[in-house]
């Protein structure tokens, strides 16, 4: 898919890493970006920044009135970028209650599928076009440091892989970013060694233009990929030392 003239929509837009998808799609010439927000307030910066091509939508990805209405209001869509995501660094087991596991699952999962439903047809009206859903390598294998949050994750995944099959048909690349810690949001309370956010978007982009499905930004998620190739239980027990509240 070509940037040059393409119509952006990056969901969570005033986070750490949307203001870089933002950013990086503004470079590479993309004519509109739909900023999506929860508080309009919030996206100011990125308009004042941005006029040109910044357009600031209210939209909370887990209200399906408001999904519904951002699709009927954005329909010239051509990209949409599904990165709004919480993470609330608690233990399967050691977590109080199921709260946050559950709002984890109702935005990183059901938000961003509903997105993916509401989305479809418009991208289909506009020729195909692309789908990037903001995983993590968290959701390849479990760190119980934020487990509840990988399980989120493993959802957001296999979602991804069942609606690239289902548009395919229709011309819709559908690409899974799965970095592991970024440098920046809910990467900030991590330990080293940590990706910097304009390595992950960069790569995510060149995944749309070059049609790349699985994309792996820094060297700690390659390793990890690959580590999962030739010893998937290796890395799982190495990750089972970073249990809930150890860093
Ligand atoms: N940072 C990392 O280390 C890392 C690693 C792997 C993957 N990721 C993924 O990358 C994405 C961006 O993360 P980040 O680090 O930039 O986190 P962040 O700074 O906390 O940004 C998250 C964004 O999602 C928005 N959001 C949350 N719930 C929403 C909802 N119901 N509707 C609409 N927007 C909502 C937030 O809006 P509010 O400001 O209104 O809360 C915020 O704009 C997430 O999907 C995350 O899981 C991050």
């Amino acid at each position: 898919m070509d940037l040059a003239g393409a119509i952006a929509l990056v969901t969570g837009a005033n986070g750490g890493l949307g203001q870089h998808y933002v950013e990086a799609l503004r470079s590479r010439g993309v004519a509109k970006i739909y900023a999506g927000a929860r508080n309009l307030k919030a996206l100011e910066p990125l308009v004042t920044d941005h006029p040109d091509v910044v357009v600031p939508i209210a939209l909370d990805i887990t209200n399906e009135q408001s999904v519904n209405e951002a699709a009927a209001n954005c329909q010239d869509v051509t990209l949409l970028i599904n990165n709004a995501g919480v993470g609330f660094n608690e233990g399967l087991i050691a977590a109080s209650d199921l709260a946050h596991a559950r709002m984890e699952m109702e935005v990183n999962y059901f938000g961003t599928l509903m997105m993916c439903r509401a989305f479809a047809p418009v991208l289909k009206q506009n020729g195909g076009g692309a789908i990037v859903n903001m995983g993590s390598m968290v959701g390849r294998v479990n760190l119980p440091f934020n487990g509840s949050y990988g399980a989120s994750k493993a959802a957001t995944l296999s979602l991804t892989q069942g609606v690239r099959a289902e548009l395919a048909a229709q011309g819709t690349q559908v690409i899974a970013v799965l970095p592991a810690t970024i440098n920046i949001g809910m990467g900030k309370a991590y330990p080293e060694p940590k990706v910097s956010p304009e390595e992950v978007v960069s790569d995510a982009l060149d995944a749309v233009v070059q049609g790349i499905e699985d994309v792996y930004p820094g060297e700690q998620a390659k390793q990890m990929a690959a580590q999962l190739l030739t010893d998937p239980k290796g890395l799982e027990k190495a990750l089972a030392t970073m249990l809930p509240g150890s860093f």
